[in-house]
């Protein structure tokens, strides 16, 4: 494709879509019990992403998965993580969900959901079933190291430096109540070989599923390298944001509240709001039009299910209440009072003149 021309004449960069990476898997749920399932599909993932990965020269990756809630999460953090760096970009992604990404070096591949068959998660923690197809990225044998990244990342400094060291490394998760210190699963860099893609998934069915793949990868990965905490400092973190201060941010990671979302899943922080706006500020003008549209649709939404909880008399109430809120109501209540007061005046008035001619009259009488 050629370059675009803008008005000023100067040639743009032709735009770079991320590649759906060519061949198909099985998108069938694998139940991550079904060691000879994980592994047919796994190596599937593997030969697909060496074959990808060579073609571009490299032989280090960026992970990420991404659903298409986490769209506009998943746009913020390619472009963030492609200013400071060049390494490839994978997006395992997941419900037919074709990213909305312009960057060289990123593809996308659409892997089958890995689940506990028959484990149901509690209501308000449905979101860390997805969180196990993660475990996808440990299917890679070939390249000489992997960063995953959670799309609800934003990477602000230079991360490139993940890529030194042979261990397993991540950050401290100050929050998690484990018996032992726990990392957390948002960011991770580790060796990829054969013998840890095989034990995990030979591992995965004594593991408890129950905190997604971060309990999972605990378990599996108890001799883990701790990063500095500036490698994914958790918007959770209010209780240490004097560290945000002091820390080398290098990635902040939005959990559990999402900055694309107008509700939160848990109590926003406005201390934390600044963490937001960074957020914020690195959308382009399209996509903070189309945030503002979306967040439109939701208030809309909100008001619709609102008249309809309050039954039949919703549209009088809201009726009511936009009157007193633009002063038609209060007005027309000041109106009435002042016309009553009137009349009370006039009537006084009556009955005053009545008791003068009344007096007149027999004072006249007496005479
Ligand atoms: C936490 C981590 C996230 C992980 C999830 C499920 O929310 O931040 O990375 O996927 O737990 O374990
Ligand atoms: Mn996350």
């Amino acid at each position: 494709m050629s370059g675009v021309t803008c008005s000023a004449g100067a040639a743009l960069p032709p735009r770079r879509r991320a590649l759906r990476l060519p061949g198909r898997l099985d998108l069938a749920p694998v139940d991550d019990r079904n060691f000879a399932a994980c592994e047919r599909v796994g190596q599937a993932i593997d030969a697909m992403v060496a074959g990808w990965l060579a073609s571009r020269g490299y032989d280090r990756l960026f992970v990420t998965l991404a659903t298409p809630d986490f769209a506009k999460g998943l746009s913020a953090l390619v472009r963030s993580l492609r200013t400071v760096s060049d390494v490839p970009v994978l997006i395992l992604t997941q419900g037919n969900f074709v990213p909305d990404v312009e960057a060289d070096d990123v593809a996308f591949l659409e892997v089958p959901p890995l689940l506990r068959l028959g484990h149901t998660f509690p209501a308000d923690a449905q979101h860390l079933a997805v969180t196990l197809s993660k475990l996808w990225v440990f299917s890679l044998t070939r390249p000489a190291r992997v960063v995953f990244i959670d799309a609800d990342c934003l990477v602000l400094q230079p991360i490139d430096d993940l890529f030194d060291g042979e261990d397993f490394a991540a950050v401290p998760d100050l929050f998690i109540n484990y018996e032992t210190p726990a990392f957390n699963a948002g960011v991770f860099a580790f060796t990829p070989s054969a013998e840890i893609s095989r034990g995990l998934f030979q591992r995965l069915p004594e593991l408890s599923v129950g905190d997604g793949d971060q309990g999972i990868l605990n378990a599996f990965f108890p001799n883990w390298r701790q990063l500095p905490q500036g490698f994914n400092f958790l918007r959770a973190h209010a209780l240490v944001r004097a560290q945000a201060r002091d820390q080398a941010l290098r990635i902040v990671h939005y959990t559990p509240a999402k900055p694309w979302l107008p509700a939160p899943v848990s109590p926003r922080d406005p201390v934390l709001a600044p963490l937001d706006e960074l957020w914020t500020e690195r959308l382009t003008p399209v996509e903070h039009v189309a945030l503002v549209r979306d967040w439109r649709a939701r208030l809309a939404t909100a008001e619709t299910n609102i008249a309809s909880w309050m039954g039949p008399d919703a549209a009088k109430l809201r009726q009511d209440d936009m009157g007193f809120a633009d002063g038609r109501k209060r007005r027309r209540h000041e109106r009435r009072l002042k016309c009553w007061l009137g009349a009370l005046v006039v009537l006084q008035v009556v009955q005053a003149s009545f008791l003068a001619w009344l007096l007149l009259h027999q004072a006249n009488a007496w005479k």
